[in-house]
């Protein structure tokens, strides 16, 4: 294999956690158990696991000494305090609304704002955001440049949505029924690809003109915002904390996962400046997530968030991370392993229907590589591809699928050296050399929604 150099971690191990090698009949029987799903295997059973980068960082020290210093009062805990100071310091938002992760704040934001029936744009939506649009009866909307699409373009801010296709969605539902617009950075959905500021600043603008909110889906902020300092004319000398606030300066607020850019295993938060919706959301909070400052959270979770906010935004941390995620992409490119391109800030989409020609979409190619890259190393990655959004068509009765048709290897952040991905690296080029007798599968019990965590599968002959 081509030596490409890895970049150097900005941090040493102060404490390890053993990883466990299986035989390969072990995993054989765990594919089995598991019904073809990665989703269904033990987690002791694989040997580096890159399903997701959510609530799979590691820890700073300082972030466990502040489990330590964790004030547990029910109501008014000094950890609130600091936490919220933490947030205000880079979102500069004026209200700061803990919740247990992501779709929490997400949850009690729609439950709040949105009326059956209205529209909510986005550059893509994330499945959760998505599906709390749509369990409420109302349309999300992705409105990403068309751009994002193609896996061989590679232009900076693939995340980038197209304001004239905005334009056009509030002409035809009428502001009214477009309770906020949201735009997610890193676009996850999209290949983690970034949003420029001048396409911030834009859609800010339309946001305005017409009067409609406008909200970051923030969990990424930190990737995108050293993305915009790297990529971006005019910003490289910024420091990405400034770029961070140029960013929410341009919203009205945010709903965050702290779970991936807060370097944490649990929590989020929603924060905004609107003090009326501030308190409507405070009410929907209580009744499900608990008193507004702890909102689901132990104290000690929120030191280690207002922690994990000082330490994300750290620039020798977020060249390493950028570069660790390229530098996997890059191992795989130079050997010829089809992925999307540019790399985006947290994971390497693998472009399964060119990597598994001879695999049709209906035996689904990027699940089929799921399961052989845990046959063949014990690594787990995940299909994004006809499976997890193929839908029937009830005039046909044929499944219809995305368009593309990947395989995520997510990287959690801090938690495995360039050895490792070396090690998928490896595992992903034998099996790309050995294509050809990788099977299709079929599915033979599935669930009506979000059918990819629960689905059974059988290998075809
Ligand atoms: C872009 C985006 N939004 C929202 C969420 C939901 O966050 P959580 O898993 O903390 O509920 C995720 C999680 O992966 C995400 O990637």
């Amino acid at each position: 294999m081509t030596r490409i150099k890895s970049p150097a971690e900005p941090f040493r191990i102060k404490v390890v956690e053993p990883l466990r090698r299986s035989t390969r009949a072990e995993r054989e029987a765990a594919l089995k158990k598991a019904g073809y799903n990665v989703f269904g295997l033990p987690a002791g059973k694989i040997a580096i696991d890159l399903l997701t980068d959510s609530g799979t960082s590691a820890m700073s020290d300082a972030q466990w000494a502040g489990i330590m210093m964790g004030d547990e009062s029910y109501a008014g805990a000094r950890s609130f305090f600091r936490f919220e100071k933490a947030v205000k310091n880079l979102f500069g938002f004026a209200h700061v609304i803990p919740t247990h992760q992501g779709r929490a704040a997400e949850r009690i934001l729609f439950e709040t704002i949105l009326k059956k029936g209205d529209s909510v744009p986005n550059n893509i939506h994330f499945d959760t955001t998505r599906a709390n649009v749509e369990v409420r009866g109302g349309i999300a909307v992705d409105l990403v440049k068309d751009e994002a699409y193609d896996p061989d373009i590679e232009r900076p801010f693939k995340g980038d949505m197209d304001t004239a296709k905005l334009e056009r969605l509030i002409t035809a539902k009428g502001k009214k029924r477009i309770p906020l617009v949201m735009m997610t950075v890193t676009n996850n959905s999209g290949g983690g690809q970034p949003v420029s500021l001048a396409n911030i600043r834009a859609v800010s603008a339309v946001c305005r003109r017409h009067g409609i909110p406008f909200f970051f889906d923030a969990c990424r902020f930190a990737e995108n915002a050293w993305f915009i300092k790297r990529r971006e004319p005019g910003y490289a000398r910024k420091s990405v904390a400034a770029i961070a606030r140029e960013m929410f300066a341009c919203a009205d607020g945010a709903t965050m996962s702290a779970k991936k850019d807060a370097l944490v295993n649990i929590g989020g938060f929603l924060t905004l400046n609107d003090g009326d919706l501030a308190s409507r959301l405070k009410n929907t909070l209580i009744v499900g997530e608990g008193f507004p400052t702890y909102g689901g959270l132990a104290g000690r979770d929120l030191e280690a968030i207002a922690q994990g906010l000082a330490e994300v935004v750290d620039e020798d941390y977020l060249e390493y991370r950028t570069a660790h995620v390229a530098y996997l992409g890059r191992l795989l490119d130079e050997s010829g392993v089809p992925i999307f391109k540019p790399v985006g800030g947290h994971a390497v989409y693998l472009l399964a229907d060119r990597f598994l020609p001879h695999i049709p979409r209906d035996q689904y190619p990027g699940w089929a590589l799921t399961v052989a890259l845990y046959r063949e190393a014990g690594i787990r990655a995940v299909e994004i591809g006809g499976v997890m959004f193929g839908k029937l068509d009830p005039k046909t009765g044929r499944e219809v699928f995305p368009s593309l048709e990947m395989v995520r290897l997510a990287i959690p952040r801090r938690v495995y050296t360039a050895s490792h991905l070396e090690v998928v690296a490896e595992a992903l080029i034998a099996l790309h050399k050995r294509r050809d007798a990788i099977k299709g599968l079929r599915i033979v019990e599935q669930a009506p929604h979000l059918r990819h965590f629960t689905v059974r599968m059988e290998e075809l002959a």
